[in-house]
């Protein structure tokens, strides 16, 4: 059998889990994985609005991230029309905070802040970048499960829109340095609501035992009968210094299904309601987190945005018309489903070797070759696949090739077995010491958990717009990782 660019389609490896399909076409690619105006030229080689990859090694470099700003751009704007239109006649619509935990820097939320949506941080460093980049501070939303009394009094230095308190140590904490500065600070509550959705399922239960939020569960706390949840409702009603804007949750990563969504918000509208009828109280805002998934593999098939803003929607009017209360503003955090496919790494290949593994199952006498090649980053520019066994594709950027498909890991430099880039994935047979690959859907949670493993230099960040590229974070020297080193 043929495929079209007249590769020899040959049966899959035995070492390949099941997912993975041998592709009829090594130079294709598959479009839900790459940011818009990333393409192969005439000659074969990846190319991004027209800048080819080898250019941009030249210039910048590997490894190295390469983001579409374009499809940034594109990708927030999609976001935030989906939602509003979906919940325009049931709260006027709805705030977009970009999760900025999923890949932050200055130019990011200058876009952010032009495409017009709002900036979510998680330290007292995400909070100095919002500052940099000048977005207004009612704009900006703090997390975080232990914040220092240093990051509270920058939030209320800043004035941010809402500190979303994650426990009740510090609701008091945030209500007293409030109170002593003669200051009111707006706060969300986090709250658990026993939905943890993750993947492509969720589960509706059990999963109070975590580090993040407030127990809705009846018996969290030592005070009979009340939740965590329900206590910090009453004590930020009590304190004069806060001001409780409403509650907040945010179910997990990566997920698909509206299902997970929708059951959290009806949780927490029931939670809502309740506990303004108790407390006599309004609480006009309601925050259902992020967590809309994305592609990594060609197997994954994220729901365009507009299909779960509805079905949220729909769950949301029906819910609130139900308890007869008027809908609370909604906001929502999207993170990776914004930054994740907008960009992709490029590295250079090193060395190759072929190992022979034996078959699964097949009694030890029959092996196949896998072959390791080996690039010039690893788990110091994307350390997920170690953490959470995330999958990657990759494919040949610098030139196409006809050469047939190989089973093939990519792994990186470090001194650590357990360093892989991408854990399987056919790649022709010919690829070599000098080549390109690129691997898609990086935005996110790649150089934001990037480390200095092995002294290697974190990798820079070019931006392509308009047909140019530009570096929004230079990649460091070595100099850069000398620099602190006291040397005492
Ligand atoms: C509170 C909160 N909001 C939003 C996000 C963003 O999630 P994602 O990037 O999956 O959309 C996270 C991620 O961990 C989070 O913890």
């Amino acid at each position: 059998m043929t495929s079209k660019s007249g590769q020899s389609s040959t049966a899959g490896s035995p070492l390949a889990p099941g997912w993975l399909e041998v592709p009829a076409d090594l130079n294709a690619l598959h479009e839900p994985l790459w940011a818009a105006g990333v393409e192969r030229n005439s000659d074969g080689e990846l190319t991004i609005e027209g800048l080819t990859v080898s250019e941009l090694q030249r210039q910048y470099g590997t490894p190295l991230f390469v983001l579409s700003e374009t499809d940034f751009r594109a990708r927030a704007r999609a976001f935030s029309d989906a939602f509003n239109d979906a919940f325009a006649d049931i709260c006027g619509g709805v705030d977009v905070y970009y999760a900025g935990k999923s890949f932050l820097c200055t130019s990011v939320v200058r876009w952010v802040e032009e495409e017009g949506l709002r900036l979510d941080t998680a330290s007292g460093g995400e909070l100095a970048v919002a500052a940099r980049a000048g977005i207004p501070g009612a704009d900006v939303a703090l997390h975080g499960n232990n914040k220092s009394d240093g990051e509270i009094h920058r939030a209320l230095d800043m004035q941010l829109g809402r500190i979303v308190v994650d426990s009740l140590d510090e609701l008091d904490r945030v209500a007293a340095i409030a109170a002593n500065r003669g200051d009111t600070a707006k706060v969300m509550l986090r709250l658990t609501p026993g939905v943890h959705a993750h993947t492509h399922e969720f589960i509706a239960t059990a999963h109070e035992d975590q580090k993040f939020g407030l127990s809705m569960a009846g018996d969290s706390t030592e005070k009979a009968g009340l939740s965590a949840a329900e206590e910090a409702v009453a004590a930020a009603v009590r304190h004069g210094s806060i001001d409780l804007l409403g509650l907040h949750c945010h179910i997990g990563s990566q997920i698909f299904e509206p299902d997970g969504f929708a059951l959290a918000a009806e949780k927490l509208l029931d939670f809502l309601a309740a506990m303004q009828t108790k407390y006599s109280i309004v609480l006009p805002e309601l925050d259902l987190g992020g967590g809309y998934g994305i592609a990594y593999t060609p197997v994954d098939t994220p729901r365009p945005a507009a299909e779960i803003a509805q079905a949220m929607a729909a769950v949301v009017r029906s819910k609130c018309a139900a308890l007869g209360i008027s809908a609370p503003r909604i906001s929502i955090e999207p993170g990776r489903a914004i930054v994740g496919s907008t960009t992709f790494t490029l590295y250079e290949v090193g060395t190759l070797k072929t190992v022979r593994v034996d078959s699964p199952g097949a009694g030890g006498d029959v092996t196949h070759p896998r072959r390791y090649v080996s690039v010039d980053g690893g788990m110091s520019d994307n350390p997920r696949p170690v953490l959470y066994d995330a999958d990657y594709s990759a494919i040949l950027a610098s030139r196409a090739s006809d050469a047939a498909p190989q089973l093939s890991r990519v792994v990186g430099k470090h001194c650590e077995s357990g360093d892989i880039v991408v854990r399987d994935v056919y790649l022709p047979k010919d690829v070599a010491a000098g080549d390109l690959l690129a691997v898609p859907g990086t935005g996110a949670y790649c150089w934001a958990l990037s480390s200095n493993y092995n002294y290697l230099a974190r990798p820079g960040v070019v931006a392509v717009r308009d047909g140019s590229a530009r570096l929004i974070v230079r990649g460091e020297t070595e100099e850069d990782l000398l620099n602190r080193d006291m040397g005492v």
